[in-house]
C-alpha cells in the first residue's frame, strides 16, 4: 500500500477529501500529517482519523531531522493540501518529482507568493473573469510553478463573492485531487 504525507495549513477539508478516497479504495493510506500552524483545523481531523501529525516552525521546517522523519515514512509522495509555505530546496531535492500541490486557480495566472484561499478568489473577481478553477502541479524551487499535472475549469458568475467561489472550487479539489494523486500513484 502507498503511504502519503500531507502538509497543510488550514481548515483540511482536502485532506479530507484524499483520507476518505484512500479509505475506501485501499491503494493508499496518509501515514502522516505536517502543519505549521498548531490550531489548523487539519490537525482535528488527524487526530480524529489517529494519523500522526507533526508540528512545524520555521526553524524545524528547514532542519535535516525534518527530512528524516518524513524518509521514515516511505511517501510514494508528499502532497500540499493547502499549504502556505514555500517548500525548501532540501526537500524538493530529497523527494524528486514526489511533491504535488493544489492551487485554487487556473496556474500561471493568480499564482505566486501570497496567493492563496481568499487572496486568489478576490483577484479573478476583482479582475471579472468568466472563468477560474485548479491547478494540480509538480513543485518546483519556484513559487507554483512546476509542470501542471491536472487543471479543471469552472464559470464566475457577475455575483459571485470570495466564498460562493471558494465552494465551487472546493467541490473541484475534493473531486480531482484524490483521483489525480491515484492516476500518479498507479502510473509510479
Ligand atoms: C484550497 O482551496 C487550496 O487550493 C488552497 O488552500 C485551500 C485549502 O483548503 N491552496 C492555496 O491557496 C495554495 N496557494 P482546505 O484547508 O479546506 O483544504
Amino acid at each position: 500500500m502507498h503511504s502519503l504525507i500531507i502538509f497543510a495549513s488550514g481548515t483540511g477539508t482536502n485532506a479530507y477529501a484524499i483520507i476518505e478516497y484512500f479509505k475506501k479504495n485501499g491503494k493508499a493510506k496518509v501515514s502522516l500529517v505536517v502543519s505549521n500552524k498548531a490550531n489548523a483545523g487539519v490537525l482535528e481531523i488527524a487526530k480524529r482519523e489517529e494519523i500522526p501529525f507533526l508540528i512545524i516552525d520555521r526553524k524545524t521546517f528547514h532542519e535535516t531531522l525534518l527530512l528524516e522523519q518524513l524518509s521514515s515514512y516511505k511517501p510514494s509522495l508528499i502532497v500540499l493540501a493547502g499549504f502556505l509555505w514555500k517548500i525548501p530546496d532540501a526537500l524538493i531535492h530529497a523527494f524528486p518529482g514526489k511533491i504535488v500541490n493544489i492551487h485554487p486557480a487556473l496556474l500561471p495566472s493568480y499564482g505566486g507568493k501570497g496567493m492563496y484561499g481568499h487572496n486568489v478568489h478576490n483577484a479573478v473577481i476583482t479582475a471579472k473573469e468568466k472563468e477560474s478553477g485548479i491547478t494540480i502541479h509538480y513543485v518546483d524551487e519556484h513559487y507554483d510553478e512546476g509542470d501542471v499535472i491536472v487543471q479543471a475549469r469552472c464559470k464566475v458568475g457577475q455575483n459571485d463573492s470570495a466564498d460562493t467561489l471558494a465552494k465551487r472550487i472546493h467541490k473541484l479539489e475534493h473531486f480531482y485531487f484524490p483521483r489525480t494523486i491515484e492516476f500518479l500513484l498507479d502510473t509510479q
